[in-house]
């Protein structure tokens, strides 16, 4: 039998490494093997794809359809070197944002035309099926607020973050649009609550939709 894709989006700050971690120790406990995985990033091309993506590290301005196209490089790369092969395993695979934050960022925030993100997105996962969604929605500057205590200890904001406020609530608005055309597949989850009680909401979600 082959696992579940389940991905994890949301604004900057909405919780997402800290709920990805819990549903995997949750479904561990039930005896489902996970994956955990990032993006950008989750190989050693992704890895190395995310430094330049997220600290200008070869120091020069991307252009929109560059940084578009080294997202879905990384995507792709994550696809059929990890999530793939892990499905395949039978294992859950547990992905902190995919193709819904290109959507969001570069289609929503940046205003890149939608329907080419959508083709693109579906070459760089050749058309592997989402099971699930979890879009942690919390307003900006609550995010943003948890954000600081994360600078204050380990240094400056990346390139998304310091994009202005009205950016990031474009891209709060627009997984708002891709959950309205997708309902079979998204569960929005208030994250504006306690650890626990996203965790709660979270699993709640996933056996409804999943077990
Ligand atoms: N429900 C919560 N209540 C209060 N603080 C939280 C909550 N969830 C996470 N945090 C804290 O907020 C900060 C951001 O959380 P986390 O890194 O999980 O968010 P993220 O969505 O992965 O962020 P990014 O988009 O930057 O990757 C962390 O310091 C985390 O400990
Ligand atoms: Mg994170």
């Amino acid at each position: 039998m082959t696992g579940k894709l389940i991905t994890f989006e949301g604004p900057e700050g909405s919780g997402k490494s800290t709920q990805i971690k819990r549903l995997a120790e949750e479904l561990e406990a039930q005896g489902i093997t996970t994956r955990c995985t990032r993006e950008p990033g989750g190989t050693a091309t992704g890895e190395a794809i995310r430094n330049i993506l997220q600290h200008d590290a070869v120091g020069e301005p991307l252009s929109e359809r560059a940084e578009l196209l080294l997202f879905t490089a990384s995507r792709a790369q994550l696809v059929d070197h990890v999530i793939s092969p892990a499905l395949e395993r039978g294992e859950w695979v547990l992905c902190d944002r995919f193709i819904d934050s290109t959507m969001a960022y570069q289609g929503f925030a940046r205003g890149m035309d939608l329907e080419t993100l959508g083709r693109i997105n579906d070459f760089a996962i050749d058309h592997r099926p989402l099971d699930l969604t979890l879009l942690l929605d919390l307003d900006i500057e609550r995010g943003f607020q948890r954000l600081e205590k994360r600078y204050s200890i380990s240094g400056s904001a990346d390139r998304f973050e310091r994009e202005a406020h009205d950016f990031h609530f474009r891209v709060r608005d627009g997984y708002h649009k891709l959950a309205e055309c997708s309902p079979e597949r998204f569960r929005i989850v208030d994250a504006d609550q306690s650890i626990d009680a996203v965790a709660a909401s979270i699993w709640t979600a996933v056996k409804e939709a999943l077990l």
